[in-house]
């Protein structure tokens, strides 16, 4: 949630995150958003609540500023501090050229407020950008008490900030861009990365304070502007990209729950002639991704157990692995382990309880949502009991834009923390998931392979012309195919006409083979919707292959 203040002529300007700081804790009443284009690269993206609104306008009245005076230092080279305001830890400001009474004194504009203050040097930090006081304050909000580093940038963050940056920072709008601000995971007006493959927004208020007023009128102006993650790492005033930003963003999602846990009962691998073909429980089998990519693995499937309800996913599990698959139903109807027993449980209960992306959305333990405790039933019932030694395997999936308490909930059950995967490593679309499970090397990197289709174009019909690199992440809504940056734009060319994705170039998006989801007269949309529920065939391959060490493979045909 964000804030914004009515501008005197009309229309809204932004407050900063420091001020959205408090009534963050605040429940808003109303949330309205409100989103125009500037050309091609700026978005304004605002939120505003009333609620907030009035709570904000009373913090800016009872700041404890001495000698108010109003000030403008336009055209002048300007000096970032930050200063102790009464019921804030720091305030950022710029030293005005202004003639001040007292030796010693500096004249600041505190920034976001359009008033100033004569303010003793000692009284401010100077030079963010070069001292360590960036590392010891939270680039989000500026609060000195840090909990974490922050994991693009050089600075920290604070426990607040943190939570908010793991709920959001994989959060895309219908434009395929971030939701928010890559730098403080709030919104405001952003600037998006004109770089094909890279959705990441940057706000004003970010890229002035950080690094240097006027900057994001001046990035504006160019077209395309490459983002500071995509440009080679150097700093950019305080706001220095880390070189390694994407283990550490891999780390902050791995350890995120802030929750220690016992680790995994560890299984020796099996010698390779006492390997068996494996057993395996699939709830929300959706569209059988599971056998596909054993099956894509050479694994000797023994029996595949599925629980789905929907017709049309369980029609193209039968209708491509020959009716090797036993549907089983509803999951809240597993009542004993009567198929028993396996060797692996894998499943990604239904999300749309559980997305922030959903305002309707009811929580982990209200409608679909509590479908989770299905799994984690079924989980009890089928692990085996401490002396038995036999090899068993688990794996669970979500999305990763979840409440940070259900996530935590969902750890605390499992008893782990999850590890973080984006097929956009491995395939041409982006789809962050979190994988909770116990399968070996769940946490080592994703690395695409030969194979793997990493450009759209890869993925395309012949005669067709990518317009992306990547695709955003695909869902069940025929919207979120469109592509580009404020207006929406087909991700296809085809003779000169730009053209929306068909469904055999989506199949191939996802890893499965062509005319995969063509059963029971299935229009388009309809199989959209079960690719847009599905797993992404590559990621999964990374996560089941070490299973190989276990159960009995075939030789595959080359
Ligand atoms: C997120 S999708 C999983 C898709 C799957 N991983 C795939 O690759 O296709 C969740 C699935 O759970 C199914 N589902 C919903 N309620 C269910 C229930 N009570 N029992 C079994 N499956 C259910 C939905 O039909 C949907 O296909
Ligand atoms: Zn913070
Ligand atoms: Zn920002
Ligand atoms: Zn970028």
């Amino acid at each position: 949630m964000v804030l914004a203040v009515p501008k005197r002529h009309g229309s809204y300007t932004t407050v900063l995150p420091w001020i959205t700081k408090l009534p963050l804790n605040a429940v808003p009443v109303k949330t309205e958003r409100n989103c125009l284009s500037y050309g091609r690269q700026v978005f304004r993206k605002m939120y505003f609540t009333v609620y907030s609104m009035l709570e904000t306008v009373s913090i800016i009245y009872s700041l404890n500023i001495v000698c108010l005076c109003v000030c403008v230092g336009q055209g002048t080279k300007e000096e970032m501090v930050w200063g102790k305001l009464d019921g804030f830890s720091f305030w950022p400001g710029i030293i005005i050229p202004c003639r001040v009474k007292k030796p010693g004194m500096k004249m600041v504009e505190w920034y976001g407020q359009r008033m100033s203050s004569q303010v003793s040097q000692t009284n401010t930090y100077s030079h963010i950008c070069s001292s360590s006081v960036s590392a010891g304050i939270c680039l989000c909000c500026g609060t000195e008490s840090v909990e974490i580093f922050h994991p693009l940038f050089k600075g920290s963050l604070c426990l607040k900030c943190k939570d908010n940056f793991t709920e959001t920072l994989f959060r895309y709008d219908e434009d395929g861009y971030q939701s928010y601000c890559t730098i403080c995971c709030y919104g405001m007006e952003v600037i998006l990365c004109g770089n094909d493959s890279c959705c990441r927004s940057y706000c004003g208020d970010c890229l002035n304070i950080l690094i240097g007023q006027g900057t994001f009128d001046s990035l504006k102006e160019l077209d395309p502007w490459i983002c500071y993650l995509c440009q080679p790492h150097r700093p950019h005033g305080a706001l220095i990209p880390r070189v390694d930003w994407s283990i550490r963003v891999q780390e902050l999602f791995a350890n995120n729950s802030a929750m220690e846990f016992e680790p995994h009962r560890v299984y020796p691998s099996i010698r390779a002639n006492l390997r068996r073909p494996i057993r395996v429980l699939s709830l929300f089998d959706g569209i059988a991704t599971g056998y596909l990519v054993l099956k894509d693995l050479g694994f000797k499937v023994d029996k595949y157990v599925a629980s789905e309800v929907c017709e049309d996913s369980i029609a193209v599990g039968t209708v491509n692995h020959d009716g090797k698959i036993v549907h089983v139903g509803d999951v809240r109807l597993i009542t004993e382990e009567l198929w028993g027993p396996f060797d692996l449980l894998i499943g990604g209960s239904p999300c749309n309880d559980l997305s922030i992306v959903n305002p309707l959305r009811k929580g982990l333990y209200e409608g679909t949502g509590r479908l989770f405790f299905e799994y984690f039933r079924i989980l009890q019932l089928l692990k085996p009991k401490e002396e038995d030694p036999r090899p068993f395997f688990w794996l669970f999936e979500n999305v990763v834009f979840m409440n940070t308490h259900d996530k935590v909930n969902i750890c605390r059950f499992l008893e782990c923390n999850p590890v973080l995967v984006n097929a956009v490593k491995v395939s041409p679309a982006h789809r962050a998931r979190y994988f909770w499970g116990n399968i070996p090397g769940m946490s080592r990197p994703i690395i695409a392979s030969q194979k793997d289709k990493l450009t759209l174009q890869d993925c395309l019909e012949i005669g067709r012309e990518a317009r992306v690199t990547k695709v955003r992440t695909i869902t069940t809504n025929p919207n979120s195919l469109k592509q580009g940056k404020g207006v929406s734009q087909l991700p296809v060319l085809e003779n000169g006409k730009e053209d929306n994705l068909w469904i055999t170039e989506l199949e191939r998006i996802f890893g499965f083979p062509k005319h995969y989801t063509d059963v029971r007269n299935m229009n388009r949309q309809q199989r959209q919707k079960v690719l847009g529920k599905a797993w992404s065939v590559p990621v999964i391959r990374h996560l089941f292959a070490p299973l190989k060490d276990y159960f009995a493979c075939e030789q595959l045909p080359v």
